[in-house]
């Protein structure tokens, strides 16, 4: 156990605890507890000691792209800890309650095969296109895929309604595209996402005029009832199995703004383009996830009735500063919590560096990351 811990956190079933935690923890995925498919060496030890003192933590991730229960199975295996969906919250985890989109038609990008597709149709969605569905149906949308056509063949499906420039009316017609995960195909998901917001209200295969109209402001782009973009991950950076950090789906969004850019007018008066980007360090995913860790906390200790009193304090352990750092020490929470930013040393973090937003705390993994928060509260 962690040296100073004293007996009063070690709660089981049977003895009565002398004291309920007031504080708990929200974990990181990438660069904490795993790299990649590899757990990190004390990943193990800190979540069961946790577990063993009733201590309630979840997991926060920007990652994705597989349905939380399948991810959370994966994970259980992984780090060898009993873990369950009520304690878990990744990247596209709050699309699950956006309601609007589900009885539409919506473009999901990203992410491995056509999983991304299952994961929106088990939150619900019931008109899901993806951009390998497109290509299939219309291999000219991108030239430059042809030799993944076998690899798409595999896995896409008919789409909803052709695309037929000539008969707009019965076109295929995007209400909603959301990128669940990070693209394969950077050059497929580009060119459709492109189509889409250039369209006439969403409906592919058309152009709108209003796109590129100098006389219009904002030139017209996406203000001609194109379909919102929700980005689920603002990562640029992410701690992958390689020793140096790789690009997330934050740089697909690098990469699609600079084609927009040049698309819209080029450097210099290219128009913005319009989206909404979820996940850490953005605060509607940490009120998200705030949410679930009360009502988790409540679930876990709830042999006192309810009695738990107030979640006074949040240790947000993570790898990276632009996500886990900015949004734990940024985040005002209604319920009065203190979240408490720690930065380990085990992902996209170089030690010794000056991080680019300043942790209350840096530590060298997430087992000293523990031990130093369970010291914080006496
Ligand atoms: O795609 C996953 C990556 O962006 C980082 O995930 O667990 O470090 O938030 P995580
Ligand atoms: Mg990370």
């Amino acid at each position: 156990a962690c040296r100073t811990v004293s007996r009063r956190f070690l709660q089981t079933e049977a003895t009565p605890p002398q004291r309920v935690p007031e504080f708990a923890f929200a974990f990181d995925i990438d660069g904490v507890l795993v790299r990649s498919s590899d757990p990190l060496p004390r990943a193990h030890k800190s979540l069961s000691y946790l577990q063993s003192q009733r201590i309630p933590f979840i997991l926060l991730t920007n990652g994705g792209g597989k349905h939380e229960s399948e991810r959370v199975d994966d994970l259980s295996r992984k780090l060898k800890v009993p873990l369950d969906t009520s304690m878990f919250i990744q990247s596209h985890t709050p699309f699950a309650d956006m309601d609007e989109y589900k009885d539409k038609a919506i473009l999901v990008v990203g992410g491995d095969e056509d999983r991304c597709r299952v994961v929106a149709e088990k939150y619900g969605f019931k008109t899901v296109v993806t951009p390998g569905d497109i290509l299939a149906a219309y291999p000219a949308v991108w030239p430059f895929s042809q030799h993944l056509l076998p690899y798409y063949r595999r896995f896409t499906r008919p789409l909803p309604a052709p695309i037929d420039p000539s008969s707009p009316s019965t076109s295929l017609k995007i209400d909603a595209i959301f990128v669940y995960n990070d693209p394969r195909d950077w050059g497929l998901d580009t060119q459709v996402i492109k189509d889409v917001l250039l369209s006439k209200q969403g409906i592919l295969g058309t152009l709108s005029e209003k796109n590129g109209d100098p006389s219009l402001p904002n030139k017209g782009y996406q203000q001609d009832g194109q379909p919102p973009l929700y980005f689920s991950n603002p990562d640029l950076l992410w701690a992958a199995k390689y020793h140096l950090p790789r690009l997330g789906q934050g740089g697909f969004r690098a990469a699609l703004k600079g084609v927009w850019a040049d698309l819209t007018g080029g450097e210099k008066n290219g128009v913005e383009l319009k989206k909404i980007v979820m996940g850490k360090p953005h605060r509607p995913t940490y009120e998200f996830a705030e949410k679930r860790l009360i009502s988790h906390r409540k679930h876990l200790l709830r042999q006192y009735d309810g009695k738990v009193g107030h979640l006074k304090r949040v240790y947000m352990v993570g790898d990276n500063p632009a996500s886990d750092i900015l949004g734990g020490n940024s985040y005002r929470s209604p319920y009065g919590t203190d979240w408490v930013s720690v930065l380990v040393q085990t992902g996209v973090y170089v030690e010794g560096t000056e991080p680019a937003y300043r942790p209350r705390k840096i530590v060298g993994d997430v087992w000293d990351a523990v031990c130093w928060a369970v010291a914080q509260e006496g």
